[in-house]
């Protein structure tokens, strides 16, 4: 990251490889977050995927490894080393991921390794040669669990006729013979898009949830048994309404039973821009999960970003009518947490962040009061609760937790010499808020 600490959208404390990054593919190991990623070693563009690899204990501050797999020429993954998964059986980690073939087929490959660092390809590769009849070409991000005695490898598929996406379920004794079982789920296209990317699915609080991307990262969850899932409820994890900045997330377990959600989040400038910063793309920061009493999926930050925090200043009954800019807590690296009294009649309420000393410019998350929703994502505030939003800054990322259900996040660019001011919203109505902000160190 050395190159680049003269830029000011560069972020800081989320992972920002140099050159080009999508998809996380998160595996925890004796106390660290392994985040392996699809990689570009060579431009800050899509192309010539690898998997890059960096850890972490806290979600903040990184250690950069080697590149963990690259495509061997005339081998199955030819043309690309694509999105999977990492798992742990009898002390010898396993990579499941997509290969390019050289005809630009999917097929799905492993490697190995006993230290994270280096992986041997199986010898055997492609492990599974093609999709079953019936569906299309969409054939990848294998996502391997242990049920009982047998493994099971979910794979991101689609329907005919872009009707919906499809999840293929295989099943292996040993880790290295796969067989085609059945379709776990399918989704519809009005719903949740055409064919679904980077699947994940795993228990959570009494339900399973299924992740699926095309578009946006969408949540299912539902019901788990005779291995298919039926989808009881379904929503956008990041609610975005204007573009798609977090996608292909996926998730990890940690050894305090959380289970971790980490995002890709993408850049929303120009390609010669990125071209010119020479990095693209940047991991959110790790998310936990937990099923709401209502059966939808919830969204907290982690107690570890607390590490960061460094002078505080505190707000406390602030009257907001239309913006009211915080005195005295520009940066481009902030945590913020503000709280709104309910009973406002305010139509929406929320916070500016990296506008000027004025309130202009900058971005907005705005929960909107009559439609009860906070981004593109519903959210319903029980009589008397307070609207609670908590918000990284980090250069040109900004995330917004909302009552530790929702998560909206959003990518800004603000012009050097902008002061980088925080206001507080309130559209049509008078609202009063605490509010605390720590600049990040
Ligand atoms: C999702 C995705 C995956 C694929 C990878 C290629 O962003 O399209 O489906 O494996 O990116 O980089």
């Amino acid at each position: 990251m050395s190159t680049h600490d003269h830029d000011h959208h560069r972020p800081r404390y989320h992972l920002s490889p140099d050159n080009w990054m999508n998809d996380p593919i998160p595996f925890f190991w004796d106390g660290e977050h392994h985040i392996f990623f699809q990689h570009n070693p060579g431009a800050p563009v899509w192309g010539d995927m690898h998997w890059g690899h960096a850890s972490t204990c806290d979600g903040i501050r990184w250690q950069m490894h080697p590149i963990a797999l690259a495509p061997t020429p005339g081998g199955p993954d030819e043309k690309g080393v694509w999105t999977g998964c990492v798992i742990e059986h009898q002390g010898t980690f396993y990579a499941f991921y997509t290969g390019i073939n050289p005809e630009g087929r999917q097929v799905q490959c492993l490697a190995v390794s006993s230290d994270l660092i280096h992986w041997e390809k199986s010898s055997r590769n492609p492990i599974i040669h093609q999709q079953p009849h019936g569906f299309g070409d969409c054939f990848r991000d294998p996502h391997v669990w242990k049920e009982g005695e047998e493994w099971l490898m979910l794979i991101g598929s689609e329907l005919p006729e872009k009707r919906g996406g499809a999840g293929l379920l295989y099943r292996s004794n040993d880790l290295h013979h796969w067989e085609y079982s059945h379709v776990l789920a399918t989704g519809k296209t009005e719903e949740t898009q055409y064919d679904w990317e980077c699947p994940d699915f795993f228990p959570l609080g009494g339900k399973h949830i299924l992740l699926s991307s095309r578009k946006h990262t969408f949540w299912h969850s539902g019901e788990y048994s005779q291995q298919r899932f039926v989808a009881e409820k379904f929503g956008v994890l990041d609610g975005n309404p204007h573009s798609n900045i977090a996608y292909a997330a996926k998730t990890s377990y940690d050894d305090q039973g959380q289970r971790i959600l980490w995002a890709w989040l993408r850049e929303s400038r120009c390609r010669e821009d990125q071209i010119a910063a020479g990095w693209a793309s940047a991991l959110s920061l790790p998310r936990k999960l937990s099923l709401l009493s209502d059966g939808t999926l919830g969204q907290q930050p982690m107690p570890q970003l607390k590490l960061l925090r460094g002078e505080h200043h505190r707000f406390e009954n602030l009257g907001v009518e239309d913006t009211r800019v915080l005195d005295g807590v520009q940066g481009a690296a902030l945590e913020i947490e503000v709280h709104f009294a309910p009973h406002t009649k305010a139509r929406q309420l929320g916070v500016r962040v990296m506008c000027d000393a004025y309130g202009n410019g900058g971005v907005d998350f705005l929960y909107d009061r009559p439609l009860s929703t906070f981004g593109e994502s519903p959210l319903v505030l029980r009589d008397g609760e307070e609207l609670t939003l908590r918000i990284w800054i980090d250069h040109s990322i900004a995330e917004a937790f909302a009552n530790d259900r929702t998560v909206w996040t959003q990518r800004h660019y603000p012009a050097s010499g902008t002061n980088l001011s925080v206001a507080l919203i309130a559209q049509d109505g008078v609202a009063s808020a605490d509010a605390d902000v720590w600049r990040l160190q």
